[in-house]
């Protein structure tokens, strides 16, 4: 029989991504999403994408009746992979609350349930936000967690914390929490990839946008810092390269190969990019140019960060594949696509 695993927020960016990995790999895929950042339609552009409709129950999350009434109606789940969050950090300064109730609420619930209905094993998505900035480069898991900068980052330090409580308390669960660095690019089909709401925060939708037109011109903020060109430092990964991690998150802890009960890997291609020699990439893979512009610093940027992904080299068996050309080209065939939709 078919695994069959629940994803929430399986509409969204990097979810959608995972659904389609998982389905080509031969899982079921089951999703929960309330379509706050994400369209129901995106379960059509999966199955054209794979030729399987993977099953969409629209509810939130921190409705714990509505999330009891379906784990009574889908028995038998392998594991879950839980995506469901808000993640827009400078939204989460002006409404920290609405970050901490969705956040953490949607867990809790998630955990408590899992264990009333023994599904063992739980797959996290979690940030190098939680780094802060780290003191040696590139970033190991055992580097501490820095004080967190925003509301978003410190609900992903706390839902790493309760899963770690969960799993150590003994309830049958085991888990993995992800680190991801910077997701980027869409899937080759350009029929799913990112939707940013209203002006976007991070770079290359921002990019993508200006090059359309959409957007005058990016601001590049800062080129004063301690980095070669004096822009912030990043590690950029393409977003197909991410879901398949998640594709073997799962089957490591379906084959029992989780043998702490919870691990944590980071999620990154190991190499660091300025601003700079982003839009470069995005010019060279496109030939399309983009306006910018040198403007302030954005406060609490960190100034570099690049992982170090040997970890879960070794013990997912996983490394990035797509170059950042390729991931730029993808995000650029992705924006045209939703642009000439509308
Ligand atoms: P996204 O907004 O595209 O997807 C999240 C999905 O969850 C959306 O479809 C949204 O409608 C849904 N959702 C939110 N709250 C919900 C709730 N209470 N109940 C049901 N559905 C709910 O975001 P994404 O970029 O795909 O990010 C997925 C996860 O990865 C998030 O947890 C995010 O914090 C984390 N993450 C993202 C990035 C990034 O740069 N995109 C980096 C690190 C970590
Ligand atoms: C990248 C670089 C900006 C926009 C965010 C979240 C973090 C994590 C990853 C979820 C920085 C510069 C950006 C622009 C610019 N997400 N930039 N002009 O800062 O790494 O972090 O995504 O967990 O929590 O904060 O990504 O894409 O916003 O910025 O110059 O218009 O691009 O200063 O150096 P960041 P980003």
């Amino acid at each position: 029989m078919k695994e069959k695993i629940l994803v929430t927020g399986g509409t969204g960016y990097i979810g959608s991504h995972t659904v389609v990995e998982l389905i080509n790999e031969g899982f079921g895929v089951v999703i929960v999403d309330n379509l706050y950042n994400s369209e129901a339609e995106v379960v059509d552009r999966i199955a054209q994408i794979t030729g399987v409709k993977p099953q969409l129950e629209v509810f939130d999350l921190c409705d714990r009746e509505k999330l009891n009434s379906f784990f009574g109606k889908y028995e038998n789940l392998s594991a879950i992979i839980h995506f469901a969050a808000y993640k827009a950090v400078g939204e989460s300064v002006k409404k920290p609350l609405d970050y901490y109730r969705n956040n953490l609420l949607s867990l809790i619930n998630l955990l408590d349930l899992m264990k009333q209905y023994q599904i063992p094993h739980f797959v996290f998505s979690s940030s190098c936000t939680v780094y802060g900035q780290p003191e040696k480069l590139p970033v190991t898991e055992d580097a501490p967690m820095q004080p967190a900068v925003s509301p978003y980052g410190n609900t992903k330090q706390i839902c790493e914390e309760i899963i770690r409580d969960t799993v150590v308390s003994g309830v049958g669960i085991k888990a993995i929490a992800l680190r991801y660095f910077n997701p980027i690019g869409a899937h080759p089909s350009a029929l799913i990839g990112e939707l940013p709401r209203g002006i976007p925060e991070n770079l290359v939708p921002y990019i993508t946008q200006t090059a359309y037109g959409l957007r005058d011109e990016l601001k590049v903020f800062g080129d004063d810092y301690d980095t070669p060109d004096g822009s912030c430092i990043r590690d950029y990964l393409h977003v197909v390269d991410l879901a398949k991690a998640h594709v073997t998150a799962v089957r490591r802890l379906i084959e029992e190969k989780n043998k702490s009960g919870y691990e944590v890997f980071n999620l990154g291609t190991g190499k660091g990019v300025s601003v700079f020699e982003a839009i470069n990439s995005f010019e060279r893979a496109t030939g399309v140019k983009v306006k910018y512009r040198v403007t302030g610093r954005r406060p609490g940027d960190i100034v570099k960060i690049w992982a170090d992904p040997s970890y879960a080299n070794k013990e997912l068996g996983w490394k990035t594949m797509s170059s950042l050309d390729e991931s730029m080209e993808t995000a650029w065939k992705w924006e045209k696509y939703i642009r000439n939709k509308k």
